[in-house]
């Protein structure tokens, strides 16, 4: 019958060699107490489910089910969990006709359809379907564009070349920072609103690093959102009803940056420049009206400020781990970096930092910022041999499959030549394995301006420091949405001559 079904819609290719497709609700995988559900596992106090542990629960579920596991949530409602990259590249391919949907963030497009008066939309983060891609056409002809990102080159070099010099003056008696993290979070913050707004916030200086400052504020309200939306997006959904604590948290937190991300839109509207920053470009763009704006703005603060930072901070800390990896990043970096006030140029960064590059990649495939990508299924598919209905909730579990040693050799190991073109490894990757930002249509929309704001920045501190770990020997991580690490990012530098 199943069979049948499959050929009308010419899925045969599809049809496993038993020629059995078998129906989801047959796939392996937790169920919950009677088969009702696993939900309760995961709201406090009944269940036993760590929210900041979500990559050892992804590992257990993978040794116990196998690469494709189904948890049912509760009647009606699955999640699929996949592994295997194959299974992963047939959800993340864009089919014409077909938009990618994610769910995520539902409590975020509830706060900002209660205030219809400032927010024309749930922003890009929630928003699915014809809305989305509205919203997304739009605001990537600008934000994805080579030019734009090529033009704030020179301002990065600058706002890095100020970060790295900061630094210096925050090394303790043994030249140690304590936690780098506080660190990148002020250097990601101002590159989001450079990036965004073509705003400096000086938030590096000692004064912004009051508590009341607009830049502390608005890192923590992008913190305190991150962190209530795990939660909120999976939890009884209580807070639809009456104020919950952790939607709480958010609103309170989306006040103030909404209230920031009026500023800006206000500020740039009445200078009236003839300028191009990207905001100047939304602004010109009849497409796109002030509460849009206001939206994406608020997404910007959201989403640009932890992900650089929490990735950065991975970064260094295999780097300082790997002396023999960071010796061939200086390298590299005096090669294109004569003095440590020379430039980094665009033909710098298309062509001459292959190694800075290759470390980056495997920094993303050990420590990726989410667990992996979610989407909703928009057609009936067939993974792992089974038929998955359109509707179905996936989650993508790249950070476990990268430390299989099915896919990688020694896949514990920071072995950035896996990805030097010359090494054989390199063609044998499944390309659906390290997708740190996501893959298709609705992958990460500032890519391009993320890598750049890394790779200036790892260049320009290994070109002038030695740098050491100092902090506990293996880093883990907390899954709160975006994957932070466990303990401090203890580095002790010494200036190179
Ligand atoms: C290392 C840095 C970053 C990483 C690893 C990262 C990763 C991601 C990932 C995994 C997604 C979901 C993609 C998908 O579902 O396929 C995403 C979406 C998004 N990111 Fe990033 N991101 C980074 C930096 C940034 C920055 C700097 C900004 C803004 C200034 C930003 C803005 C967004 C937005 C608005 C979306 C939603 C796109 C949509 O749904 O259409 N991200 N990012």
């Amino acid at each position: 019958m199943i069979k049948k079904f499959f050929l009308k819609r010419n899925f045969q290719t599809e049809i496993l060699s038993n020629n059995e497709v078998r129906p989801i609700n047959l796939m392996p995988g937790p169920k919950g107490f009677l088969g009702l559900g696993t939900i309760l596992n995961y709201v406090k106090p009944f269940g036993s489910i760590d929210w900041d542990q979500l990559h050892i629960l992804g590992m257990e579920r993978y040794k116990k089910y196998g690469p494709i596991v189904c948890e049912k949530i509760m009647p009606g409602a699955s999640v699929v969990w996949l592994y295997d990259p194959v299974d992963i590249s047939k959800v993340l391919t864009d089919t014409p006709g077909n938009l990618p949907c994610r769910r995520s963030h539902l409590a975020l497009e509830k706060f900002r359809y209660d205030r219809p008066e400032v927010y024309s939309s749930g922003g890009l983060l929630p928003t699915n379907g014809e809305k989305w891609w509205e919203l997304r056409s739009q605001f990537q002809k600008h934000i994805s564009s080579p030019k734009n990102v090529r033009n704030i080159l020179p301002s990065t070099n600058q706002v890095t070349r100020e970060f790295i010099e900061m630094l210096a003056s925050k090394f303790d008696a043994n030249n140690t920072i304590q936690d780098m993290v506080t660190e990148f979070d002020r250097f990601s913050f101002e590159m989001t609103c450079l990036i965004a707004f073509d705003e400096r916030m000086y938030s590096f200086s000692e004064s912004e690093r009051h508590p009341n400052s607009i830049s502390s504020r608005l890192i923590k309200a992008g913190d305190d959102t991150s962190c209530s939306v795990l939660s909120t997006d999976n939890d009884l959904q209580l807070w639809r009803l009456f104020e919950t604590a952790s939607y709480r948290k958010l609103r309170v937190a989306q006040e103030y940056m909404q209230q920031i991300a009026i500023d800006f839109v206000d500020k740039r509207a009445a200078k009236q420049t003839d300028g191009d920053s990207l905001l100047d470009q939304y602004l010109k763009n009849p497409n796109l009206s002030k509460k849009d704006l206001i939206g994406i703005s608020s997404d910007f603060l959201l989403a640009g400020v932890h992900t650089v930072s929490f990735s950065s901070a991975f970064a260094l800390y295999h780097i300082a781990k790997n002396k023999r990896v960071q010796e061939l990043m200086h390298e590299e970096a005096i090669k294109v970096l004569p003095s440590n006030e020379s430039e980094i140029t665009t033909p710098i960064m298309n062509n001459e930092i292959p190694y800075t590059r290759a470390v980056l990649k495997e920094v993303f495939r050990l420590n990726p910022i989410s667990i992996g990508v979610g989407r909703i299924s928009n057609q009936d598919m067939v993974l792992g041999g089974y038929l998955i209905p359109k509707n179905t909730r996936i989650v993508t579990q790249n950070y476990i499959s990268c430390r299989l040693d099915e896919y990688f050799p020694k896949p514990l190991q920071f072995i950035p030549e896996r990805w030097i073109k010359i090494n054989r490894e390199k063609s044998n990757i499944n390309p659906y394995l390290v997708i740190p930002f996501g893959q298709g249509m609705r992958s990460c929309i500032a890519r391009r301006f993320a890598e750049q704001t890394m790779l200036v920045f790892l260049l320009r501190l290994l070109r002038e420091y030695k740098i050491e770990w100092k902090g506990i020997e293996n880093l883990g991580i907390l899954t709160k949405l975006i994957n932070r690490p466990n303990s401090d990012v203890t580095i002790k530098f010494e200036k190179r001559f």
